[in-house]
């Protein structure tokens, strides 16, 4: 017996599993129907690992981020070791949330509403006017804690505590975020889209470039659509690279034109190209010889998306006297507009979900891959057999 009951059937979503020649795409309905978005929030947002921000913003004691995943509101927090701490981010009085920022640093975690103070270690240390309650144990009134993983930088958490290790679910792609040294870089720039469109979309179109010659021209003269390869490995990621033509150092605005130095450690093959990686479910990362971007996908409705961008530096290129993001921030903010307008039109045109679902072209194996493993999902959801990946 099915255990959900989802618009279509195990069907459908067998045949995305076939290899890419033969398979079909995710039933149209998985983008544009409500109880796919709910399952989808429960079940892979709310019970797995999913990245809410990236360790430089927790350097220092009392420095927090929040993330909203569906209706739990979370709080990661460094401790005094500098040791980050996540909590679910709601008072164990009345429940008011504790931060209401996305970022930020306190001397201490009080709750706005009637002052209850936590440690960041999340227990509670002054709760006004408690004192003569029956049965009323400070030490169990500490805020909840929730699972949280450091991954080569990338702040994981996971809200059921049951999602296995997070090195599997990074798998083969944590030597790629070490070779870029991402657990030392810090963020040098950040934007904040609303889309349109399911996460899904979003993630399909970042993981193809078939589009770039047609949506995005600028792009399109610094690396060649067709250029670099699908790379394959353990973990639930997907992507590949891209190589950089020859006039260009980097994508940027200025044709490309690099004033920052490459990443250190990098390879000759490394500096002449991209690597684009997108890791179940909510984090894209894109690895440029002298930058990391990061995006975080927060799903908000079946058809809405936010997405937030950032771009990491090394400290010694940030510090540097005539640091400027901006012709990095610049070029990809106008081609994440680009990108957003085609994810929005795909959504308009999907309507009601029911049209019969669409084929992949060769072009398109990384996000078949990302696909599959959402396929694995909703068959697992449905009690049916799961083909061997
Ligand atoms: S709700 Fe936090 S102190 Fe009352
Ligand atoms: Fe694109």
């Amino acid at each position: 017996m099915p255990e959900v009951a989802f618009p279509f059937t195990a069907a459908d979503v067998e045949r995305t599993c076939t290899r890419l020649s033969e398979a079909t795409m995710l039933p149209g309905s998985a983008f544009t129907d409500r109880s796919v978005f709910e399952w989808e929030v429960e079940n892979f947002f709310r019970a797995g690992w999913v990245c809410v921000g990236h360790s430089s913003q927790l350097r220092e004691r009392g420095q927090y981020i929040s993330a909203q995943v569906g209706p739990t509101s979370v709080l990661v927090v460094a401790d005094d070791d500098a040791l980050p701490r996540a909590f679910i981010n709601s008072c164990r009085h009345r429940g008011a949330k504790i931060v209401d920022e996305p970022e930020g640093q306190v001397r201490r975690l009080r709750c706005p509403y009637h002052a209850w103070s936590y440690g960041f270690d999340g227990s509670l240390t002054n709760a006004p006017f408690t004192d003569d309650l029956v049965d009323f144990d400070p030490s169990c009134m500490g805020l909840l804690p929730v699972e949280l993983a450091v991954v080569e930088g990338l702040v994981l958490i996971d809200l059921s505590g049951e999602a296995g290790a997070p090195a599997e679910h990074i798998g083969d792609l944590a030597k790629h975020l070490a070779r870029y040294r991402l657990a030392e870089l810090r963020r040098g720039a950040g934007v904040v889209y609303d889309v349109n469109a399911n996460w899904k979309t979003i993630i399909e179109n970042y993981s193809e470039c078939l589009h770039c010659p047609g949506i995005h021209p600028e792009l399109s003269r610094l690396s060649h659509y067709l250029s670099g390869e699908t790379l394959k490995g353990d973990g639930d990621w997907c992507g590949g690279s891209m190589e950089l033509a020859e006039s260009a150092e980097t994508m940027a605005k200025a044709g490309g034109r690099n004033h920052r130095e490459p990443i250190e450690g990098l390879s000759e093959a490394d500096v002449r190209s991209v690597l684009y990686f997108a890791i179940f479910p909510n984090a894209l990362v894109s690895l440029h010889p002298d930058y990391v971007m990061l995006h975080k996908l927060w799903p908000k409705a079946p058809n809405r998306t936010e997405v937030s961008c950032e771009w990491l530096f090394e400290d010694r290129t940030l510090t540097a006297a005539d640091f400027d993001p901006s012709d990095a921030v610049e070029f990809w903010d106008q081609v994440n507009r680009e990108d957003w307008r085609v994810c929005e039109l795909t959504q308009r045109g999907l309507g009601d979900g029911s049209l019969p679902a669409g084929r992949y072209t060769k072009q398109e194996d990384a996000g078949h891959k990302f696909d599959v493993i959402v396929a694995h999902r909703y068959l697992e959801a449905l009690g049916a057999e799961i083909p061997a990946r």
